[in-house]
Protein backbone atom coordinates (compact mmCIF):
# COMPACT_ATOMS: atom_id res chain seq x y z
CA UNK A 1 0.00 0.00 0.00
CA UNK A 2 1.58 3.53 -0.92
CA UNK A 3 1.98 6.10 2.00
CA UNK A 4 -0.73 8.12 0.37
CA UNK A 5 -3.36 4.82 0.78
CA UNK A 6 -2.38 4.17 4.14
CA UNK A 7 -3.10 7.79 5.08
CA UNK A 8 -5.77 8.10 3.59
CA UNK A 9 -7.24 4.47 5.62
CA UNK A 10 -6.23 6.18 8.77
CA UNK A 11 -7.84 9.49 8.23
CA UNK A 12 -10.80 7.20 7.77
CA UNK A 13 -10.92 5.27 11.02
CA UNK A 14 -10.33 8.65 13.20
CA UNK A 15 -11.69 11.59 10.93
CA UNK A 16 -10.88 13.90 13.82
CA UNK A 17 -7.00 13.51 13.99
CA UNK A 18 -4.35 15.14 12.47
CA UNK A 19 -2.65 12.01 10.25
CA UNK A 20 1.25 12.47 9.83
CA UNK A 21 2.22 10.94 6.50
CA UNK A 22 4.94 8.49 6.27
CA UNK A 23 6.71 10.27 3.05
CA UNK A 24 6.13 14.19 2.72
CA UNK A 25 4.86 14.87 -0.26
CA UNK A 26 6.16 17.65 -2.56
CA UNK A 27 2.88 19.74 -3.59
CA UNK A 28 3.82 19.12 -7.08
CA UNK A 29 2.63 15.43 -6.89
CA UNK A 30 -0.45 16.30 -4.74
CA UNK A 31 -3.99 14.92 -6.47
CA UNK A 32 -5.47 18.00 -7.35
CA UNK A 33 -7.63 19.91 -6.69
CA UNK A 34 -6.22 20.27 -2.89
CA UNK A 35 -6.82 22.37 -0.51
CA UNK A 36 -3.26 23.52 1.00
CA UNK A 37 -2.57 24.80 4.73
CA UNK A 38 0.58 26.32 4.72
CA UNK A 39 1.75 25.94 8.33
CA UNK A 40 3.76 28.20 8.67
CA UNK A 41 1.71 30.73 7.65
CA UNK A 42 -1.22 29.48 9.90
CA UNK A 43 0.69 29.42 13.04
CA UNK A 44 2.05 32.67 12.59
CA UNK A 45 -1.13 34.66 11.85
CA UNK A 46 -2.68 32.82 15.26
CA UNK A 47 0.50 33.85 17.53
CA UNK A 48 0.05 37.40 15.74
CA UNK A 49 -3.74 37.90 16.85
CA UNK A 50 -3.08 36.18 20.25
CA UNK A 51 -0.52 38.29 21.56
CA UNK A 52 -2.01 41.13 19.45
CA UNK A 53 -5.67 40.59 21.77
CA UNK A 54 -3.57 40.21 24.70
CA UNK A 55 -1.70 43.08 24.73
CA UNK A 56 -5.70 45.28 24.67
CA UNK A 57 -6.73 42.90 27.60
CA UNK A 58 -9.08 41.02 25.50
CA UNK A 59 -9.49 37.38 24.76
CA UNK A 60 -9.48 35.22 21.17
CA UNK A 61 -12.72 33.22 21.04
CA UNK A 62 -11.91 31.86 17.14
CA UNK A 63 -14.59 30.94 15.24
CA UNK A 64 -14.36 27.44 13.91
CA UNK A 65 -16.86 27.76 11.60
CA UNK A 66 -13.76 29.24 9.23
CA UNK A 67 -11.88 25.75 9.30
CA UNK A 68 -14.12 22.90 10.72
CA UNK A 69 -11.16 21.66 11.51
CA UNK A 70 -10.60 19.63 15.95
CA UNK A 71 -7.22 20.11 14.93
CA UNK A 72 -7.29 23.86 14.12
CA UNK A 73 -9.35 24.04 17.34
CA UNK A 74 -7.24 22.61 19.77
CA UNK A 75 -4.42 24.55 18.17
CA UNK A 76 -6.14 27.89 18.69
CA UNK A 77 -7.32 26.41 22.58
CA UNK A 78 -3.22 25.66 23.40
CA UNK A 79 -2.37 29.21 21.78
CA UNK A 80 -4.52 30.88 24.88
CA UNK A 81 -7.86 31.22 23.37
CA UNK A 82 -10.74 31.35 25.70
CA UNK A 83 -13.06 29.01 23.60
CA UNK A 84 -13.64 28.44 20.33
CA UNK A 85 -16.68 29.67 18.19
CA UNK A 86 -19.16 27.45 16.17
CA UNK A 87 -22.13 28.63 14.13
CA UNK A 88 -24.49 25.42 14.44
CA UNK A 89 -25.52 22.50 16.92
CA UNK A 90 -23.87 19.86 14.47
CA UNK A 91 -20.68 21.52 14.17
CA UNK A 92 -20.88 21.94 18.66
CA UNK A 93 -21.33 17.62 18.09
CA UNK A 94 -18.16 17.54 15.68
CA UNK A 95 -16.07 19.61 18.24
CA UNK A 96 -17.25 18.32 21.71
CA UNK A 97 -17.15 14.32 19.72
CA UNK A 98 -13.30 15.26 18.79
CA UNK A 99 -12.40 16.35 22.48
CA UNK A 100 -12.62 20.44 22.08
CA UNK A 101 -14.00 22.24 24.90
CA UNK A 102 -15.64 25.77 25.64
CA UNK A 103 -17.96 25.59 23.06
CA UNK A 104 -19.87 28.64 22.12
CA UNK A 105 -23.13 28.25 19.36
CA UNK A 106 -23.09 31.57 18.03
CA UNK A 107 -26.74 31.12 16.06
CA UNK A 108 -30.05 30.50 17.68
CA UNK A 109 -31.61 27.67 18.34
CA UNK A 110 -35.59 27.36 18.39
CA UNK A 111 -36.50 23.65 18.21
CA UNK A 112 -37.01 21.10 20.50
CA UNK A 113 -34.37 18.73 19.34
CA UNK A 114 -31.42 20.95 19.04
CA UNK A 115 -32.61 21.89 22.45
CA UNK A 116 -31.98 18.58 23.57
CA UNK A 117 -28.91 18.05 21.70
CA UNK A 118 -27.60 20.80 22.97
CA UNK A 119 -28.60 19.76 26.40
CA UNK A 120 -26.96 16.66 26.26
CA UNK A 121 -23.62 18.30 24.69
CA UNK A 122 -23.11 20.09 28.05
CA UNK A 123 -23.02 17.04 30.07
CA UNK A 124 -20.21 15.99 27.87
CA UNK A 125 -18.40 19.07 27.93
CA UNK A 126 -16.62 21.60 30.92
CA UNK A 127 -18.33 24.36 29.23
CA UNK A 128 -20.99 24.68 26.31
CA UNK A 129 -22.44 28.00 25.78
CA UNK A 130 -25.39 29.15 23.04
CA UNK A 131 -26.98 32.53 22.09
CA UNK A 132 -30.73 32.65 22.24
CA UNK A 133 -32.31 35.81 20.98
CA UNK A 134 -36.16 35.15 21.70
CA UNK A 135 -38.43 33.68 24.51
CA UNK A 136 -39.43 30.54 22.66
CA UNK A 137 -35.60 29.94 22.22
CA UNK A 138 -35.70 30.61 25.96
CA UNK A 139 -38.02 28.69 26.65
CA UNK A 140 -36.80 25.47 24.46
CA UNK A 141 -33.46 25.25 25.99
CA UNK A 142 -34.81 25.60 29.74
CA UNK A 143 -37.09 22.83 29.15
CA UNK A 144 -34.72 20.78 27.70
CA UNK A 145 -31.95 21.03 30.26
CA UNK A 146 -32.07 18.81 34.33
CA UNK A 147 -31.77 21.30 37.02
CA UNK A 148 -28.22 20.37 37.95
CA UNK A 149 -26.86 21.21 33.98
CA UNK A 150 -25.05 23.76 33.15
CA UNK A 151 -25.62 25.04 29.68
CA UNK A 152 -24.56 28.77 29.19
CA UNK A 153 -26.74 31.15 27.90
CA UNK A 154 -25.67 34.52 26.43
CA UNK A 155 -28.11 36.82 24.86
CA UNK A 156 -27.60 37.20 20.92
CA UNK A 157 -27.83 41.39 20.73
CA UNK A 158 -29.09 42.68 17.18
CA UNK A 159 -27.76 46.97 16.86
CA UNK A 160 -28.26 47.13 13.21
CA UNK A 161 -27.52 44.51 11.15
CA UNK A 162 -30.70 42.51 11.11
CA UNK A 163 -29.49 39.55 11.03
CA UNK A 164 -30.16 37.15 14.48
CA UNK A 165 -30.48 38.74 18.32
CA UNK A 166 -33.13 40.89 19.88
CA UNK A 167 -33.03 44.50 19.49
CA UNK A 168 -35.20 46.04 21.75
CA UNK A 169 -33.92 46.21 25.14
CA UNK A 170 -36.48 45.55 26.92
CA UNK A 171 -36.72 41.94 25.04
CA UNK A 172 -32.50 41.73 25.99
CA UNK A 173 -32.82 42.64 29.70
CA UNK A 174 -36.01 40.00 29.71
CA UNK A 175 -34.17 37.26 27.99
CA UNK A 176 -31.02 37.70 30.19
CA UNK A 177 -33.48 37.82 33.59
CA UNK A 178 -35.03 34.46 32.39
CA UNK A 179 -31.52 32.58 31.71
CA UNK A 180 -30.69 33.64 34.83
CA UNK A 181 -33.46 32.69 36.53
CA UNK A 182 -33.72 29.07 34.60
CA UNK A 183 -32.50 25.89 36.95
CA UNK A 184 -29.98 24.35 34.85
CA UNK A 185 -29.01 27.57 32.67
CA UNK A 186 -26.20 29.52 33.47
CA UNK A 187 -26.62 33.30 31.98
CA UNK A 188 -22.79 34.23 30.48
CA UNK A 189 -23.19 37.64 29.22
CA UNK A 190 -24.14 39.04 25.24
CA UNK A 191 -22.93 38.82 22.14
CA UNK A 192 -23.25 41.04 19.31
CA UNK A 193 -21.48 40.61 15.33
CA UNK A 194 -21.51 43.47 12.77
CA UNK A 195 -20.94 40.99 10.07
CA UNK A 196 -22.14 43.92 7.67
CA UNK A 197 -19.15 46.29 8.97
CA UNK A 198 -16.22 43.61 8.13
CA UNK A 199 -15.85 43.81 4.67
CA UNK A 200 -16.70 47.72 4.11
CA UNK A 201 -13.52 49.03 2.01
CA UNK A 202 -11.19 51.18 3.97
CA UNK A 203 -10.24 50.65 7.93
CA UNK A 204 -11.74 54.55 8.50
CA UNK A 205 -14.95 53.63 7.43
CA UNK A 206 -15.17 50.86 9.24
CA UNK A 207 -13.85 51.67 12.72
CA UNK A 208 -16.44 54.65 12.27
CA UNK A 209 -18.92 52.16 11.54
CA UNK A 210 -17.85 49.58 13.96
CA UNK A 211 -17.22 51.67 17.37
CA UNK A 212 -20.84 53.49 16.61
CA UNK A 213 -22.57 50.37 16.88
CA UNK A 214 -20.31 49.30 20.15
CA UNK A 215 -21.24 52.22 21.95
CA UNK A 216 -24.96 51.04 21.45
CA UNK A 217 -24.10 47.91 22.99
CA UNK A 218 -22.42 50.11 25.76
CA UNK A 219 -25.65 51.54 26.43
CA UNK A 220 -27.03 48.21 26.93
CA UNK A 221 -24.40 46.66 29.13
CA UNK A 222 -25.17 49.97 31.25
CA UNK A 223 -28.89 48.85 31.17
CA UNK A 224 -28.27 44.99 32.17
CA UNK A 225 -25.60 46.53 34.99
CA UNK A 226 -28.40 49.00 36.21
CA UNK A 227 -31.17 45.68 36.66
CA UNK A 228 -28.36 43.51 38.16
CA UNK A 229 -27.71 41.57 35.12
CA UNK A 230 -23.89 42.75 34.29
CA UNK A 231 -22.58 40.62 31.44
CA UNK A 232 -19.70 38.85 32.69
CA UNK A 233 -19.40 37.58 28.87
CA UNK A 234 -18.99 40.63 26.12
CA UNK A 235 -17.88 38.56 22.80
CA UNK A 236 -18.08 39.79 19.28
CA UNK A 237 -16.24 41.15 16.42
CA UNK A 238 -14.24 39.41 13.32
CA UNK A 239 -11.28 40.15 11.59
CA UNK A 240 -12.28 42.95 9.55
CA UNK A 241 -12.63 44.80 12.82
CA UNK A 242 -9.99 43.01 15.62
CA UNK A 243 -7.91 45.96 15.56
CA UNK A 244 -10.60 48.68 15.88
CA UNK A 245 -12.82 46.57 18.77
CA UNK A 246 -10.11 46.04 21.12
CA UNK A 247 -10.21 49.55 21.94
CA UNK A 248 -14.21 48.91 22.94
CA UNK A 249 -14.26 48.52 26.85
CA UNK A 250 -17.02 46.37 27.24
CA UNK A 251 -15.89 43.71 25.14
CA UNK A 252 -14.05 40.65 26.68
CA UNK A 253 -13.52 38.82 23.41
CA UNK A 254 -13.28 38.48 19.93
CA UNK A 255 -15.02 36.04 17.62
CA UNK A 256 -12.26 36.35 15.01
CA UNK A 257 -12.61 33.61 12.47
CA UNK A 258 -10.52 34.10 9.09
CA UNK A 259 -7.55 35.41 10.15
CA UNK A 260 -6.08 32.37 10.46
CA UNK A 261 -6.26 31.27 6.71
CA UNK A 262 -7.13 34.68 5.23
CA UNK A 263 -8.66 35.14 1.74
CA UNK A 264 -9.09 37.40 -1.25
CA UNK A 265 -12.04 38.94 0.02
CA UNK A 266 -10.24 39.93 3.18
CA UNK A 267 -7.14 40.79 1.15
CA UNK A 268 -8.45 44.15 -0.20
CA UNK A 269 -10.51 45.62 2.05
CA UNK A 270 -7.57 48.02 2.93
CA UNK A 271 -5.22 47.78 6.38
CA UNK A 272 -3.54 50.44 8.73
CA UNK A 273 -0.84 50.42 6.49
CA UNK A 274 -2.33 50.90 2.97
CA UNK A 275 -4.86 49.53 0.52
CA UNK A 276 -4.12 45.94 1.53
CA UNK A 277 -5.05 44.45 4.64
CA UNK A 278 -1.86 42.49 5.26
CA UNK A 279 -1.85 41.95 8.72
CA UNK A 280 -2.58 38.55 8.31
CA UNK A 281 -0.79 36.24 5.64
CA UNK A 282 -2.72 33.93 3.13
CA UNK A 283 -2.00 30.38 4.48
CA UNK A 284 -4.83 28.70 2.75
CA UNK A 285 -4.97 28.03 -0.71
CA UNK A 286 -6.52 25.82 -3.69
CA UNK A 287 -3.93 23.62 -5.77
CA UNK A 288 -4.41 23.01 -9.01
CA UNK A 289 -3.21 21.71 -12.51
CA UNK A 290 -3.39 22.67 -16.36
CA UNK A 291 -5.25 19.95 -17.55
CA UNK A 292 -6.28 21.13 -21.18
CA UNK A 293 -5.69 23.58 -23.82
CA UNK A 294 -8.97 23.45 -25.88
CA UNK A 295 -7.30 26.15 -27.91
CA UNK A 296 -4.48 29.20 -27.96
CA UNK A 297 -4.58 32.08 -25.86
CA UNK A 298 -6.66 30.05 -22.79
CA UNK A 299 -5.73 26.70 -20.27
CA UNK A 300 -8.51 24.73 -18.42
CA UNK A 301 -7.52 24.04 -14.76
CA UNK A 302 -9.20 21.40 -12.79
CA UNK A 303 -10.86 23.43 -10.26
CA UNK A 304 -13.99 24.70 -10.67
CA UNK A 305 -17.48 25.63 -8.73
CA UNK A 306 -16.82 22.57 -6.73
CA UNK A 307 -12.92 23.54 -5.41
CA UNK A 308 -13.98 27.08 -4.94
CA UNK A 309 -17.11 28.70 -3.35
CA UNK A 310 -18.32 31.63 -5.81
CA UNK A 311 -19.78 34.02 -3.99
CA UNK A 312 -17.14 36.45 -3.68
CA UNK A 313 -15.62 36.54 -7.34
CA UNK A 314 -12.71 34.91 -8.95
CA UNK A 315 -9.85 33.00 -7.11
CA UNK A 316 -6.42 34.71 -7.94
CA UNK A 317 -2.84 33.16 -8.39
CA UNK A 318 -1.10 33.12 -5.25
CA UNK A 319 1.50 35.50 -5.04
CA UNK A 320 -0.13 37.98 -6.91
CA UNK A 321 0.45 41.30 -5.26
CA UNK A 322 -2.44 43.01 -4.59
CA UNK A 323 -3.64 45.27 -7.96
CA UNK A 324 -1.29 43.29 -10.23
CA UNK A 325 -2.35 43.16 -13.67
CA UNK A 326 0.40 40.73 -14.92
CA UNK A 327 -1.21 37.70 -13.72
CA UNK A 328 -3.20 35.18 -16.20
CA UNK A 329 -6.97 35.73 -15.19
CA UNK A 330 -8.76 32.77 -13.68
CA UNK A 331 -12.32 32.43 -14.81
CA UNK A 332 -14.83 29.54 -13.86
CA UNK A 333 -15.96 27.55 -16.31
CA UNK A 334 -18.59 24.90 -14.51
CA UNK A 335 -18.70 22.59 -11.68
CA UNK A 336 -15.10 21.10 -12.39
CA UNK A 337 -13.32 23.57 -14.26
CA UNK A 338 -11.75 27.02 -14.94
CA UNK A 339 -10.21 29.14 -17.78
CA UNK A 340 -7.05 30.79 -17.40
CA UNK A 341 -6.74 33.38 -19.75
CA UNK A 342 -3.37 35.33 -20.03
CA UNK A 343 -2.68 39.12 -19.23
CA UNK A 344 1.20 39.30 -18.70
CA UNK A 345 1.88 36.35 -18.09
CA UNK A 346 2.13 33.26 -19.82
CA UNK A 347 0.13 30.64 -19.53
CA UNK A 348 1.23 27.64 -18.02
CA UNK A 349 2.28 23.88 -19.67
CA UNK A 350 -0.40 21.13 -19.75
CA UNK A 351 0.35 19.51 -16.33
CA UNK A 352 1.84 22.08 -14.62
CA UNK A 353 0.40 23.42 -11.26
CA UNK A 354 -1.48 26.29 -10.57
CA UNK A 355 -1.84 27.40 -6.75
CA UNK A 356 -4.52 30.50 -5.91
CA UNK A 357 -5.55 32.27 -2.88
CA UNK A 358 -9.39 31.57 -2.44
CA UNK A 359 -12.31 34.13 -3.07
CA UNK A 360 -13.96 33.28 0.11
CA UNK A 361 -12.45 30.81 3.19
CA UNK A 362 -15.48 29.32 5.12
CA UNK A 363 -17.63 28.26 2.53
CA UNK A 364 -14.75 27.24 0.24
CA UNK A 365 -13.30 24.81 3.12
CA UNK A 366 -16.70 23.10 3.29
CA UNK A 367 -16.04 21.76 -0.37
CA UNK A 368 -13.00 19.62 1.30
CA UNK A 369 -12.87 16.29 3.66
CA UNK A 370 -9.41 17.63 4.54
CA UNK A 371 -5.98 20.10 4.37
CA UNK A 372 -2.89 18.82 2.96
CA UNK A 373 -0.59 21.14 5.40
CA UNK A 374 2.52 21.96 4.18
CA UNK A 375 5.99 22.76 5.66
CA UNK A 376 8.81 24.07 3.43
CA UNK A 377 6.80 23.22 0.16
CA UNK A 378 6.07 19.48 1.29
CA UNK A 379 2.86 18.21 2.12
CA UNK A 380 3.18 16.33 5.35
CA UNK A 381 0.13 16.06 7.49
CA UNK A 382 -3.68 15.72 6.61
CA UNK A 383 -5.91 17.07 9.15
CA UNK A 384 -9.77 16.74 8.49
CA UNK A 385 -12.71 19.31 8.10
CA UNK A 386 -14.35 17.30 10.53
CA UNK A 387 -17.45 19.20 10.40
CA UNK A 388 -17.70 19.19 6.95
CA UNK A 389 -20.91 19.68 5.57
CA UNK A 390 -22.41 20.56 9.44
CA UNK A 391 -24.69 23.18 8.84
CA UNK A 392 -27.81 22.26 11.04
C1 LIG B 1 -21.26 35.40 14.76
C2 LIG B 1 -19.94 35.49 14.04
N1 LIG B 1 -18.83 35.76 14.75
C3 LIG B 1 -17.62 35.84 14.17
C4 LIG B 1 -17.46 35.62 12.81
C5 LIG B 1 -16.04 35.65 12.25
O1 LIG B 1 -15.85 36.58 11.30
P1 LIG B 1 -14.51 36.71 10.44
O2 LIG B 1 -14.35 35.47 9.62
O3 LIG B 1 -14.79 37.88 9.63
O4 LIG B 1 -13.40 36.89 11.40
C6 LIG B 1 -18.58 35.35 12.03
C7 LIG B 1 -18.45 35.18 10.58
O5 LIG B 1 -19.34 35.25 9.79
C8 LIG B 1 -19.85 35.26 12.66
O6 LIG B 1 -20.96 34.99 11.96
Amino acid sequence: MTALALALRELAARPWQAVVLAEPVPLDALPTPALVLDEGAFERNLERMQVFLAAHGKGMRPHAKTHKCPVIAHRQLAAGAVGICVAKVSEAAAMIGAGVDRVLVTSPVVDAARAGLLAELSRRSTALDVVVDSARGLELLAAAVRPDDRLGVLVDVDVAMGRTGAREADTIVGLAAGASAAPGLVYRGIQHYAGQVMHLDGRDVRRERSLALWARVAEIVERLRAQGLEPPVVTGAGTGTYDIDCEVACLTDLQVGSFVFMDQQYRVIGGAAGPEFADFEVALSVLTTAISQPRSGLVTVDGGYKAFAADAGAPVILGAPLGANDRCEYRFAGDEHGVLLPRGDTLPALGERVRFVVPHCDPTVNLYDWYWVCRDGMAREIWPITARGCSW
